[in-house]
């Protein structure tokens, strides 16, 4: 695992961004993540590609999470924040952006798209954040090595943090996660110092799901200083 320190939110973002666009040219299946962490970087690839100077023609992509249940025109739902924040900004072509379903029955939530993933997975460029327990995507702690994509119960941490009441969500699990070819991680904030601290450092355990990426070959850690405090 690589470890990139810049001064600030703005910096990190444009470090983040520089590594996405490189590995862009490489990877067919781009994978997004929400949050506030990657708002900016979200705002500079929308951008650049208005300005014609990367393209996701040709491209597809998967996003790591959703609340369940929950419909994509919902104010909370992630599906209306990449809308808003990338989707209609980019010239990707509609068909080839995979997104939970979270309207269905669980089963079948998860099995469109468990199958989406075989279809069109895995992933060559994936961009995360991390929680403040350590998860990612919403693989809270406890999560398993090998989960895969299922309905999971959000943690009490993770519910208050979000400020949301929705209580469960639809997530990618650490086995599709730990299968993208290139892994772009951001965090900023001294409120994210510790989980940092964990993931870098600590053993690897599912009581830090964010550990499992020491393990994983292509990873690169973008963190602002105040993240990186206890490093
Ligand atoms: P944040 O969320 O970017 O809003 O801090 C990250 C996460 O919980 O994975």
């Amino acid at each position: 695992m690589k470890i990139i320190v810049r001064d600030n939110y703005k910096e990190m973002s444009q470090e983040a961004f520089r590594l996405f666009r490189e590995s862009l040219r490489d990877s067919s299946v781009i994978g997004f993540a929400t949050g506030s962490t990657p708002n900016l970087l979200y705002s500079m690839i929308s951008n650049e590609c208005r300005a014609g100077n990367i393209s996701f023609k040709g491209k597809s992509s998967f996003n790591l999470d959703e609340y369940y249940p929950i419909s994509r025109g919902s104010p909370e739902s992630y599906r209306r924040y990449m809308e808003e924040n990338l989707f209609r900004n980019i010239d990707i072509n509609r068909d080839m952006i995979n997104f939970p379903d979270s309207m269905m029955d669980e089963d079948e939530t998860v099995r469109r798209y468990l199958d989406a993933y075989r279809r069109s997975g895995p992933v060559g460029t994936q961009i995360l954040g991390i929680g403040h327990n350590g998860h990612i995507g919403f693989n809270e702690p406890g999560s398993a090595r090998d989960s895969e994509i299922r309905i999971v119960r959000l943690s009490e941490d993770t519910i208050s943090r979000n400020k949301t009441r929705m209580s469960m969500a639809v997530t990618m699990g650490i086995k599709e996660i730990m299968e993208s070819t290139r892994i772009i991680l951001l965090a900023s904030g001294t409120e994210k110092s510790e989980s940092i601290k964990r993931a870098v450092k600590g053993r690897v355990t599912g009581d830090v799901p964010a550990s499992f990426l020491q393990e994983h070959e292509n990873t690169t850690f973008v963190l602002d200083r105040e993240a990186a405090r206890l490093l």
